[in-house]
């Protein structure tokens, strides 16, 4: 009996909200937001929730009934669907159930792909949400199982609905959690009382129903999306009559400004589900009109989209290996086979990928070729910290440094962190800044002559700015490859430095690359157009590493809890940590020791992952100090209910292909292990994950400085690589350690003294 692991997505209504209720189609689409029932061993395990138990037992009875047993009920990852300890409304109670009944089937030998047991599944999934949850419309149900996107009316067949090519969807988290089942039933009895308001609003939505389905099934894109926004325009309306006449409110101020803002950048936005918080969806016609969106829904309301979310996902189906659990209790205890041996079961990896660690794998002629004048390598210990988890999903952090503690530490903080739910990354577009400096009159010697007639500073940056659509295109020429993976040129930006000097930016999405290769083609292809234009000479072509429009921005909270010390309770360390922030944020001195902290973890990262850490060293410094003074990256501070809240923003410049993330096979397996070497926003994945280490390192680094102080920590540590230099081998070493801490005196000559003793 094979108990593989099954996952179902989550779903969102992209139509047809309340009104679908009333016999109204809606179309739903599978969100690639996937819960996971599975049969391993979970160190976290909870007991089975309601829901899980509910198909458990309706998969178990019916398939008794043909004569077929199955096991206990699985365990479910659900983490995706939480950012924090926040539940996003994307459906998780049906996908957990349909996960559950598919986990069942498939062990009692079914075929998921098969359409008998997919009508099996809807139907015993739709019950046992039925039977645990009680009402609702079953999309969401049919959305799990069947995955797609599909026209649904309630009691009739969900109809599979092809996804047209040129729509694309992003989800705007506008914060609070809905709790639709409230508003629906504040809609029904508001209903009750006055049935012609009531019958006007459903009328007005099933309205929107019917022009989103024809927008939706027009092939020509501008005529699509043309008729999608005025779909949305009548479902708001709709919404706001149901509003009017319930007293629910549905849609809430701060989604109105949503919804305003999409509307000034011709997108169409509504709520996604029965409104009251959480998610709105906005359709646009590329992923570039979407990021253009987001940029501006963060500087102008502080809000994010979800990282990007697939839609039309496959139901139900079997996954290769069940979700990587992170917490690898005991990891540090084992040896370096040891650890690589869990690393292998937890990832599935073949043996021999491990080869890319020892030591040499960068032969010399690699590294011939990588720089010039080699005589050799430089080996570094490259680790894995564990219990990171990341909106939702758990990541094993690869990190290479030299110094002890740094990856001890960050996997600590990492644990206190995932006892508030983890990290909540969010990240800005793959956007980096190639910049042309143009400068008025020839380089040398200025030609105050010839500058007489040349436009002046605002009047070149003018030319400048009226050309950037040719601008943009002609970047675009540069690089045809880098537009067909998606990404390109997005904006073009003047800045006037001085009377003489003006520099263009041009801003690109450079998709997975870290981009300076790019970048530079790009500068230098703009530069003899912006001469002709401007009159003014072009002097440098080159990126910017202050790459402020990509920067990764994770937050986390944590209860005090988790970050109880000997003789500390947690309210005392939150307060010292606050305490430590505000210092850093008081004095450019203490800053930089904090930043130095925060680089510890996200230098580690880059550096395992082949990146290139001066490009990230100058690109957070350089934004340290953005606004004059320089600050902290990483700042934190108690919350009302008496959590440790603490949050970073940092620019996260690094790709996943192109560079030595190439070449160097120790850098492969690194971005192998994070699971970020392949497929869009791996880029954006992998900055995030370094700003989580980061974090993670301040945290454990202000927590100690809070509290006993660094050294006692550092000390344990380092007394094992002392113990280690001095010879001490295999069961030695601990006990040497031991005996080293309670000489008070970690040093070498001590360390030799004492292994003497220990060995007699
Ligand atoms: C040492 O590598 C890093 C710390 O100095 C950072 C800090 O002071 O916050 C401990």
């Amino acid at each position: 009996m094979s108990r593989a692991p099954v996952s179902a997505p989550g779903k969102a209504f992209l139509i047809g909200e309340y009104a679908v209720l009333a016999g109204v189609p809606a179309l739903i689409t599978a969100v690639d937001v996937r819960a996971v029932a599975h049969d391993s061993r979970d160190p976290e395990r909870c007991p089975p929730s309601d829901l899980s138990r509910a198909a458990h037992v309706g998969a178990r009875d019916h398939l008794a009934r043909l004569g077929q047993r199955i096991g206990e009920v699985p365990t479910v990852e659900s983490g995706p669907f939480h950012l924090g300890a926040r539940k996003l409304g994307l459906g998780s109670s049906a996908a957990v159930t349909a996960a559950v009944v598919g986990f069942h089937l498939a062990e009692a030998g079914h075929d998921l792909d098969l359409p008998a047991t997919r009508a099996l599944a809807l139907e015993l999934a739709r019950a046992a949400h039925h039977h645990a949850q009680g009402g609702g419309s079953g999309g969401d149900v049919a959305a799990a199982v069947l995955g797609g996107n599909l026209r649904f009316c309630p009691g009739k067949p969900p109809e599979p609905l092809a996804h047209p090519s040129w729509l694309h969807i992003g989800f705007v988290d506008v914060g609070a959690p809905a709790v639709t089942a409230s508003f629906v039933q504040a809609v029904r009895s508001a209903a009750e009382a006055d049935r012609p308001a009531h019958a006007r609003a459903i009328d007005r939505l099933a309205h929107a129903s019917e022009t989103f389905f024809a927008g939706h099934a027009d092939p020509d894109a501008a005529a699509g999306l043309a008729a999608i926004r005025l779909a949305t325009q009548q479902h708001n309306e709709g919404l706001a009559q149901l509003q009017a006449l319930s007293g629910a409110p549905i849609l809430s101020p701060v989604m109105l400004q949503v919804l305003a803002l999409a509307a000034r950048h011709d997108l169409a936005a509504k709520p996604s589900g029965a409104g009251g918080g959480d998610l709105l969806v906005v359709f646009a016609r590329s992923q570039g009109e979407l990021d253009l969106f987001s940029v501006q829904l963060r500087s102008e309301l502080g809000l994010h989209l979800l990282p990007r979310l697939g839609v039309a996902a496959p139901g139900l189906r079997l996954e290769a290996r069940a979700p990587l659990s992170s917490r690898l209790g005991g990891f540090f205890k084992l040896g370096v086979e040891g650890r690589r041996a869990a690393l292998r079961s937890a990832l599935s990896l073949p043996d021999q990928r491990f080869t890319a660690l020892d030591p040499g794998s960068l032969d010399l002629d690699a590294a011939d070729n990588l720089i010039e004048n080699v005589i050799g390598t430089l080996a570094l210990p490259l680790a894995i910290a564990t219990n990171f988890r990341i909106n939702g999903v758990d990541y094993l952090v690869p990190m290479a440094v030299e110094e002890a503690s740094v990856v001890a530490a960050a996997s600590n903080a990492a644990k206190m962190i995932r006892a508030g739910g983890g990290f909540v990354a969010r990240c800005d577009p793959a956007w980096m800044i190639a910049q042309v400096q143009l400068l008025r009159g020839d380089l040398v010697p200025p030609d105050t002559a010839a500058d007489a007639d040349l436009p002046d500073a605002a009047a070149a940056a003018a030319i400048v700015q009226a050309a950037s659509a040719e601008l943009l295109a002609l970047a675009d020429q540069s690089h045809p490859r880098l537009v067909a993976r998606g990404g390109g040129a997005r904006e073009i930006e003047v800045r006037v430095l001085a009377p003489d000097m003006i520099v263009v930016h041009a801003i690109v999405d450079c998709q997975d690359a870290m981009g300076a290769n790019l970048l530079n083609t790009i500068a230098e292809a703009l530069a003899p157009r912006l001469q002709a234009l401007t009159r003014w000479t072009p002097g440098l072509r080159i990126l910017s590493n202050l790459a402020d429009r990509r920067c990764s921005h994770v937050s986390c909270r944590v209860p005090p809890a988790a970050l109880a010390a000997k003789d500390w309770p947690g309210e005392a360390v939150a307060a010292g940590i606050a305490n430590a922030s505000r210092f850093a944020e008081l004095d450019p001195y203490r800053a930089a020791t904090h930043n130095k902290g925060v680089m510890n973890g996200v230098d580690a990262v880059v550096l395992a992952t082949g990146n290139d850490w001066r490009a990230m060293e100058a690109g957070a410094h350089a934004y340290a100090a953005r606004t004059g003074a320089y600050r902290p990256l990483a700042t934190w501070k108690v919350g009302p209910d008496g959590w440790l809240e603490g949050s970073i923003s940092i620019p996260t410049a690094v790709g996943t292909v192109g560079g030595a993330t190439k070449v160097h096979p120790a850098a492969r397996l690194a971005l192998e292990l994070l699971g970020v070497h392949s497929g869009t926003s791996s880029s954006t994945t992998l900055g995030q994950i370094m700003a989580a280490a980061g974090l993670a390192s301040n945290l454990a680094a202000l927590r100690a400085l809070a509290t006993e102080g660094i050294q006692r920590g550092h000390m344990a540590l380092h007394a094992r690589s002392v113990a280690i230099g001095a010879g001490a081998v295999g069961p030695e070493i601990e006990r040497l350690v031991q005996a080293l801490i309670d000489s008070g005196e970690v040093k070498h000559e001590r360390a030799v003294l004492l292994l003497g003793q220990l060995r007699q």
